[in-house]
């Protein structure tokens, strides 16, 4: 099956063709973030017109870079939220408008449910459930026990910021360039990670928090006299940033038996996190996407959508803010 993709929640457009929901055909993207490092952060009237400027130039380029004509496309998918309104409104409408001129059926993709299907575009023949997905992104840190596909229970989530938000608001509060989380990683491998001595919390339930630790980096900065040690302030930071969200995954993954576990989101691009999980390699099978599918990309959207067909009235189709199949919680 031939699914073309559309994302556009945030800050990056992009189109990709998938086959059977593995094999990427293409995999077009185009970042805004040189439009609004300026701002600081993604400027959500401007994320929409730029995605408005964008998305017809990456559905061409996608097609002619798999070489192939509208007739061949079995399907589309879209991302239908969370995200921002007026870039997601962009997506669906383009999709919509496809769906009707091609004649083709088409399906609303929740946006984390995509970060999921990375994974499963990348490893789809060996991962089995029971299956724990840590999915760590600028907006959302989510610890999901998945069953089978588009079977999920929560486990734990954040009670504040998310923890690509987290690195953001740090690498903000260092004077580094948007998108903080990269720019903080890089720092970070200069740095030493025990200068500063930062909270991990609530190391007692699945849920996270960040606020305290950009608080706790925040007050730090205040004691000190002069320029900051960027470098180790990173370091310290990131450290207890990805101890607080392994040792609840692992915990969490011991406590209930479950040898497979999925870390994907843009956060999952972090080299820290994908060191320590090499590490964990021998106890379990631990599965992250290649860096290209980390962050934002309409690959996972198209490959979670053949995993999960089910197309719908293109006119029906609305932005989705929530996602209703995460149900019910196991763990406090
Ligand atoms: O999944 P994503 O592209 O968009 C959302 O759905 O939110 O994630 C973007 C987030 C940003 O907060 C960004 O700073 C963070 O992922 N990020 C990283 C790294 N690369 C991207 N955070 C830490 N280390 C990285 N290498
Ligand atoms: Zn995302």
């Amino acid at each position: 099956m031939m699914i073309l993709g559309i994302e556009s929640s945030c800050d990056e457009t992009a189109v990709a063709i998938v086959r059977d929901g593995q094999q990427i055909l293409t995999n077009q993207i185009r970042s805004q973030i040189d439009l609004h490092r300026v701002h600081g952060g993604v400027v959500p009237e401007l994320a929409s017109r730029e995605h408005l400027n964008s998305i017809h130039h990456l559905i061409e380029a996608a097609l002619a870079e798999a070489d192939l004509s509208p007739e061949a496309i079995d399907g589309l998918a879209v991302t239908q939220g969370p995200g921002l309104s007026g870039a997601l409104l962009v997506g669906l409408a383009t999709a919509q408008s496809l769906a009707w001129l091609w004649n083709k059926p088409l399906m609303g993709i929740n946006h984390l449910e995509g970060h999921i299907y990375a994974n499963f575009l990348a490893f789809g023949d060996q991962i089995r459930f029971p299956l724990l997905v840590l999915l760590v992104s600028g907006g959302h840190t989510l610890l999901i026990e998945m069953h089978e596909h588009g079977s999920y229970t929560l486990v734990g989530t954040t009670r504040d910021d998310a923890i690509g938000e987290a690195f953001d608001k740090v690498a903000r509060l260092l004077g580094l360039p948007y998108p903080g989380g990269p720019e903080v990683d890089r720092q970070a491998r200069s740095g030493n990670s025990a200068a500063f001595d930062f909270p991990r919390s609530l190391p007692d339930s699945y849920d996270f928090s960040f606020s305290g630790l950009k608080t706790a980096v925040l007050y730090a900065l205040r004691k000190i006299d002069g320029p900051p040690p960027v470098a180790d302030i990173c370091a310290s930071f990131q450290q207890a940033a990805i101890d607080s969200v392994l040792d609840k995954t692992f915990r969490y993954a011991r406590a209930r038996g479950i040898q497979q576990v999925s870390i994907t989101g843009g956060v999952s691009a972090n080299s820290l996190l994908r060191s320590r999980l090499q590490a964990l390699q021998r106890e379990f099978e631990v599965f992250m996407p290649p860096l290209a599918l980390c962050t934002d990309n309409a690959a996972m959207i198209a490959a979670c959508a053949a995993y999960r067909w089910q197309p719908v009235s293109a006119l029906n189709l609305t932005v989705r803010p929530r996602w209703p199949l995460v149900t019910g919680t196991t763990a406090g």
